[in-house]
């Protein structure tokens, strides 16, 4: 069935400047879903989702929620680059990045909210405004939420109307910057290192509750 919607997911966005394709990484039982972006120009080379030097830094942020990538299901809301097609080419010959359109983010939104279904996960981080709103359909700014454990209903994409609609159950979901912000400005790290240590205590509570 996951191979069905990928194979969807990949004619949907065939149309838009995109290329290649980043699977989700990690158990499908797994408790907790990371949800990103999109993939950049290393996740091209390396088809693992954050594997460049935003995902380094989320390397030490799971490190500091005492977690391992083997715990989560990592994913991106496209899971194809999107690539500035006017823009300036660096030495490789590769077109610079840029964040999903509204197209390319509902060409993948079956496939992300399948894999939710599936995943049932207690708990979904999402990094960054473009995961947070498409997870939540909210249109807040990640600055006003960040670390801050919410317990919501999601946002779906509903086939038949071409809109997004907000799905019954509710999740525990959990926004936080986008690892790539603190790159863009330092200032931000320790903050994104605090809402991650929160994680840690986060599961310490539950498994002391068990
Ligand atoms: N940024 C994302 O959001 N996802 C990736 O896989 C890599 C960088």
């Amino acid at each position: 069935m996951v191979e069905e919607f990928i194979a969807k997911a990949k004619e949907r966005i065939s149309p838009f400047p995109c290329e290649g394709f980043v699977a989700g990484n990690g158990p499908v039982s797994a408790k907790i879903l990371i949800v990103g972006e999109a993939p950049g120009k290393t996740e091209m080379k390396t088809g693992e989702p954050f594997t460049g030097s935003s995902g380094r830094f989320l390397d030490d942020c799971f490190a500091i929620a005492g977690l391992t990538r083997e715990d989560m299901f990592i994913t991106s809301v496209v899971r194809s680059r999107p690539y500035k097609e006017n823009g300036q080419r660096d030495r490789q010959g590769n077109l610079p990045n840029r964040p999903p359109s509204k197209g390319e983010i509902i060409a993948h939104a079956p496939l992300l909210d399948m894999h939710v279904q599936l995943i049932q996960p207690e708990m979904i981080i999402t990094l960054g405004n473009v995961a947070l709103r498409r997870l939540t359909g909210m249109t807040k700014n990640i600055s006003a939420l960040h670390g801050q454990l919410l317990h919501v209903p999601l946002s779906m994409y509903d086939e038949n109307s071409g809109h997004f609609k907000m799905g019954k159950k509710s999740y525990t979901l959990l926004p936080m910057y986008h690892p790539a912000a603190a790159l863009h400005n330092p200032a931000l790290k320790e903050q994104i290192q605090l809402d991650w240590k929160q994680v840690k205590s986060l599961r310490e509570r539950k498994s002391d509750a068990k």
